[in-house]
This record gives C-alpha cells, structure tokens and sequence, in this order.
C-alpha cells in the first residue's frame, strides 16, 4: 500500500543517512571506507553528490539504532534493511544487519529517493560476493531500476544520449570527469523497463560496457532489446581489461569524450567488428554473422530505419541488398 512503501522509503532515508554518518564520522567510517574511496580517487563532492556511505563492521549496529529511533523490526525487514533469521520464534530472535563491513552506494529512483543499496566489501575475498545488493522490495524492483538514472537525468536529456554502463563505480568516476550522462544497469541482463526509462530523456543511448569478453556479450544482449524499443544505439569497447571507470581514470574527461566520439560505432560495425573477427575466412561462419545482422535490423520497429541499414549492411558486406531484405522477410514470416 501507499502508507507501507512511504513507510519503507522513511527508514530507507535513515538508513542512507546513518551509513553517510558512518563513513564521515566514525573512527571506523574514516580509516576503512573513506580512505577506500579516496583510493580510488573520488572526492568530497562526488561522496557527497552520490550519498556514499560505510555500513560498520558489526553484526547489528544498524538495526540497534534504528530501533532505538522507533522503526519497527518489521519495516526494517521490508525494506532489505535487516534480517531476522527465526521469523516464528520469540521477540527476542537474532536481528542482525544485511550490510556489513562494506561501502555503501544508495541507489535512486528517478526522482531521488532512496530506494535500496548496493554494498562493496573492501578487498577481494573468494568468500564473499564483491557486491551484495538490496533484496527485491516493494519499493525496489530491479528490472525497473538504472543506477545515477536522478543524477543522469538532466545531461540526457539536455545531451541526447546516455551512456550505459555496468557499474556502480563507472557512473560515479565519469561523473567526477564531467561526463554526467551516465546510467548502470549495474551488473545485470539489460531490461525493457530500464530501456523505458533512458527513452523518457532520450532517443539515444550509447552502450560502454567493460573490455572484456562478459561485457561483449553483454553489450550483443543489450543492443537488440534496444533496437526492439525504437532506440538508436552505438556501442564503444575498451582495451581489454578496462573499464570506463580505469580507462577514464588512466587517460582523463576530456579524452575519454573524445575516445567515445572516435570509436562508437553502430551495431552493424559493432557486429562486424565482434563477429567478423572470429569468423575468420570461413564462408559458412561469414554468413551466420550476415544472419546475425539481419536479425538485429529485423528488430528494427521503424521501416525507413531498416532500409538504411540494409543499405548499409549490403555495402559493408559486399551483397545485394535485395538478398538480406528477402532473408529478413523470411525471418519475419517465419516467426509468424
Ligand atoms: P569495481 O570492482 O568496484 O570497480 O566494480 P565494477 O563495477 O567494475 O564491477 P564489475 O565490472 O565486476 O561488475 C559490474 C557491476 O555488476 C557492479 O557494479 C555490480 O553492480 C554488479 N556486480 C558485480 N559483482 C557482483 C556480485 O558479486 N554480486 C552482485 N549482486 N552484483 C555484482
Ligand atoms: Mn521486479
Ligand atoms: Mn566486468
Ligand atoms: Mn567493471
Ligand atoms: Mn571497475
């Protein structure tokens, strides 16, 4: 209900607010998850603009204080905030915190408001998952969530792009380079929702997934759900090993604006550069790619849009352009 999320997004803002505390006040906050981020170089403002925080390392100094403040067990629970592990058994039941020991990075709905978190243990440990995410609550829906969407907002709409990233620390490093359009599917499968949402500011969205090979296959997910929604899509990769967030790190704002100028290219370069590599001289396996095109232009809602791109796919490939409409048509019949 209305009463029960407003209730939820109250204990979520204290939540934010007491990690924020934590990570500026406390000895703890100060040695371990300040000194982390500025490791990593972001500054006062950026901790600030984004509301980083430092959940401490304790079983349960979160949820202590929370009910200390009258938050009952049970929101605190709903809200992805606290665990109980005998959900049945007496009042007194082990309460613990589901954030521990890490760097907190809220996450905001578009209009601002906290909503869940997403928390970075501090060094690598094979124990542990590197992040650990708020659970899916009645206020948080994943698939309908993009990380910085409240940040981005205004430079999408004002620069007629996003830039799509996978994480949390790529939004935060281009922001503090000045490249302010940027949103984080943050680390899974891109969803129609999320497209939805880049469409209320823009047309236009170019895909930075990291130099590896899950970002690759990633990014070949991605661009045919976003060809689907009637958007226009470019994609940019990194060398190998980087992502936006190292890269921008290594060589700076103003070059990384203009590596992305230089290098984006649209999804049937993309495509050709991916694909064709691995194709080799193989006829066979050259056709699968040219299929693999078609399919993606297929995709494509609008008519004039999938012409220029056959035109363009036909010249690339050296073939008839009649050859790949007729093998869209039959695909399209087919799926019929
Ligand atoms: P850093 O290592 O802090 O630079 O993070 P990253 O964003 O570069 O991480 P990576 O490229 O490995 O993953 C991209 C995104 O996927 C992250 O920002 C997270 O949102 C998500 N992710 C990564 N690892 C995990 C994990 O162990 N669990 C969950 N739930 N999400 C993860
Ligand atoms: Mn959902
Ligand atoms: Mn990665
Ligand atoms: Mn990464
Ligand atoms: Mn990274």
């Amino acid at each position: 209900s209305q009463n029960e999320r407003e209730s939820l997004y109250i204990a979520l803002d204290y939540a934010k607010k007491f990690y924020q505390e934590q990570l500026l006040q406390s000895d703890e906050g100060q040695s371990i998850g300040l000194s982390y981020f500025q490791e990593r170089g972001f500054n006062r403002q950026t901790i600030q603009q984004f509301e980083l925080g430092y959940a401490l390392e304790s079983w349960d100094a979160f949820t202590k204080n929370a009910l200390q403040q009258k938050f009952r067990i049970e929101v605190l629970e709903k809200a992805g905030l606290s665990i109980r592990r005998d959900l049945d058994s007496r009042p007194d039941a082990r309460v613990f915190d589901r954030f521990r020991a890490r760097v907190i990075f809220p996450i905001h709905n578009v209009s601002g408001k906290v909503i869940a978190f997403g928390a970075r243990i501090l060094k690598a440990d094979k124990n542990q998952p590197k992040y650990l995410n708020s659970p899916e609550t009645e206020v948080y829906h994943k698939s309908n969530v993009l990380y910085g969407i409240y940040q981005a907002k205004n430079a999408i709409r004002n620069e007629d792009v996003a830039y799509l990233v996978e994480g949390y620390t790529d939004v935060i490093s281009l922001h503090q380079s000045g490249i302010t359009n940027v949103v984080a599917s943050s680390g899974t499968a891109l969803t129609v929702e999320q497209i939805r949402l880049i469409g209320r500011f823009s047309q236009n969205i170019t895909v930075l997934y990291d130099g590896d090979a899950a970002g690759i296959k990633a990014s070949l997910r991605g661009l045919d759900l976003i060809l689907e929604e009637g958007l226009n899509v470019k994609l940019c990769t990194f060398p190998e090993g980087e992502d936006p967030d190292s890269y921008v790190r290594k060589i700076g704002g103003e070059a990384f604006r203009q590596y992305i100028k230089t290098q984006a290219v649209d999804f049937i370069r993309f495509k050709a550069e991916v694909l064709l590599q691995d194709a080799g001289n193989d006829p066979f396996r050259k056709a699968g790619v040219i299929k693999e095109m078609v399919e993606s232009i297929s995709k494509i809602p609008d008519a004039i849009t999938r012409q220029v791109f056959f035109q363009q796919t036909a010249r690339l490939m050296d073939l008839p352009e009649e050859t790949l409409v007729a093998e869209a048509n039959k695909r399209v019949r087919e799926r019929i």
